[in-house]
Parts: C-alpha cells; sequence; structure tokens
C-alpha cells in the first residue's frame, strides 16, 4: 500500500507589521502528516500524535480531513483516504499550528495522487483549513508553510502570492509563555478603522520590510518592524510583552514582536550566538515572574513544506 509522508514548516505570521500579509516558514518545527489511499470512499482520520487528544478525530471538524475533501473535489474523486497526523507544535501557539497540518495533509494527498495540482492551486484549499480553525481563510500561514520563504500576500481578490526568497542566514528565536490565545479571540479583539496617520506608518514600515529582505538590509528590517495598529492591542494578551521586547532589543535582536496572533513571540537575529543569548534572556526574564515557556531557534525555512 503506497503512503506518502509530508513534513510541512511552523510559520511566523504577520512578521510584526504584515498582518495578514506577511510570513515567513521556519526550519522547525513542523506537523507531519502520513495519507494512503482506503477501500471505504471515505476520508478517516486514523490517527493523531502530539495534540494531548485535543483535535478532533471526525475528518469534517479536523483541518486535515477538511482540506483533503476540497481537494478530492477539486480534482472530481470519491476516492478514500486514511490520514494519520503528527503534531510536532503546540496547538494556539502563533505559529501556525493549522497551517501546517493542512499544508502536509495537501502536500501529501497531492503527492499520492501524482501531484493534479501546482502549490499555487493548494493554497486556497490550505485557506480553508484557516477558516475552519479561526472562523478566517487567511493566507499568511499556510502561504510561507506551503511555498517557503517570505510570501507576501499582495491581494486577497483576486489572491495574488508572491515568494520572496529569503538569501540572508538569519536565525529565529522564538518563546511560547504558556498562556492561551486563541487565533479566533485575538483577530476579535482588533479595531475595524484606522486613522490615516498610523496607516500611513505602516505600510511605509510594510515596504521597507520587504525592501529590506530583498536588498539584504537588516538595519532596514530592524527599522521596519514597527506595528502601530495590531501589537499595542494584543500585546495586553501577553505577558511581560514590552519587557521581552526591550531585552531582545537590548541582546542585539534585529527585530522583535507577536508571532501571528501570538502568544508567541520572535526576534529575528544575525547569528546563532545572539539567537541563542536572547532565548536564554527571556526564559530567565519569564522564568522570574514565575510563568513556564518554551523556547527555539531556528532559521528561516526556502522550502516549504516537503515529501519525506
Ligand atoms: N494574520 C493572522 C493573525 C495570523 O494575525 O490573526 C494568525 O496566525
Amino acid at each position: 500500500m503506497k503512503k506518502i509522508k509530508c513534513y510541512a514548516p511552523a510559520t511566523v505570521a504577520n512578521v510584526v507589521c504584515g498582518y495578514d500579509v506577511l510570513g515567513f516558514a521556519i526550519d522547525n518545527p513542523g506537523d507531519e502528516v502520513v495519507v494512503s489511499f482506503n477501500n471505504n470512499n471515505k476520508t478517516v482520520i486514523t490517527k493523531i500524535e502530539g495534540d494531548q487528544g485535543k483535535l478532533p478525530l471526525d475528518a469534517e471538524k479536523n483541518v486535515v480531513g477538511h482540506v483533503v475533501n476540497l481537494f478530492l473535489e477539486k480534482i472530481n474523486s470519491n476516492q478514500g483516504i486514511d490520514i494519520e497526523l503528527y503534531k510536532k507544535m503546540p496547538l494556539n501557539s502563533g505559529l501556525g499550528s493549522s497551517a501546517a497540518s493542512s499544508v502536509g495533509a495537501l502536500v501529501a494527498v497531492n503527492e499520492l495522487f501524482d501531484n493534479p495540482l501546482s502549490r499555487h492551486e493548494l493554497l486556497p484549499l490550505a485557506m480553508e483549513g484557516e477558516r475552519l480553525a479561526s472562523g478566517n481563510a487567511h493566507a499568511d500561514n499556510v502561504a510561507p508553510s506551503l511555498l517557503g520563504g517570505l510570501v507576501l500576500i499582495r491581494s486577497y481578490d483576486p489572491l495574488d502570492v508572491v515568494k520572496l526568497p529569503v538569501e540572508m542566514d538569519l536565525h529565529v528565536v522564538s518563546v511560547h509563555p504558556h498562556v492561551d490565545v486563541p487565533t479566533g479571540e485575538a483577530r476579535k479583539i482588533i479595531r475595524q478603522q484606522v486613522p490615516l496617520k498610523k496607516a500611513v506608518e505602516q505600510w511605509g514600515n510594510v515596504a521597507g520590510l520587504v525592501a529590506g529582505f530583498c536588498t539584504n538590509d537588516t538595519d532596514l528590517i530592524g527599522r521596519s518592524m514597527k506595528d502601530v495598529i495590531i501589537e499595542p492591542i494584543r500585546s495586553m494578551l501577553i505577558p511581560y510583552f514590552a519587557e521581552m521586547k526591550q531585552t531582545a532589543l537590548n541582546h542585539k535582536a534585529i527585530g522583535f514582536g507577536i508571532s501571528g496572533s501570538g502568544p508567541s513571540v520572535f526576534a529575528l537575529c544575525k547569528n546563532k550566538d545572539e539567537a541563542e543569548k536572547i532565548a536564554i534572556e527571556l526564559h530567565k526574564l519569564l522564568s522570574a515572574q514565575n510563568i513556564s515557556c518554551e523556547s527555539l531557534v531556528t532559521k528561516i525555512n526556502n522550502e516549504g513544506a516537503v515529501i519525506l
């Protein structure tokens, strides 16, 4: 029986100033999804590991089953599929956990059928996984997990997605304080109106960030990693956010911010030593306040999801 296994990387969405329009993939962690044909004309989730029993096995309620069903509909197939999901990252952490699962399932099932769809054609299906998980079909986690690199969602309607390969050897520190911030809730608290003055600041920073990545200018990237719209609100959900930011910047981070909708935070760093030092300092800071956390040091991933 043919079995296909896919590794889909975690992602840092928004990259501080680019709410819903920017995201990059990181080398690890990433979810693994295994798919194979079955004989009962149904999509069946046969196994989930690493979720502490929190995710539904019902295929329509779990993003992996949901996106596989959309894929089958798209290619006009009523073939049954068995899915095994190996979660390698915490749920609701801000690392694009649901996105990695959706992307892993889609890339694996596409390979099982000998790739009838391109990665860009899989993207709208993966976005439906995000709609199921958070109530909104944003692309800034699924697109980088699918394509790798830094991805810009230039437009949602029509969908226009641009991959910018990252040539610099940047390191990423991610710290996950153990507090609960579901994406759906973190989206509801954002104000729906933006004063023009703040909008001007924000789009200047988005353009600056993209320009910085295109010209390998880490100073410009750092100056542009500022969010005057979303971060002031969402950071209230993350304990000691301001102190963590100051600590990271004091220890030479290029920039610091919320990873996706949080509660994870991340710092972009020029090298591994600086990244590891920041991870230790942020750990110390949170431990002193009796807040447990996990941290990781990784790199920006340019490949996106891969078949193992
Ligand atoms: N752009 C989304 C948000 C990413 O910030 O809500 C969620 O991970």
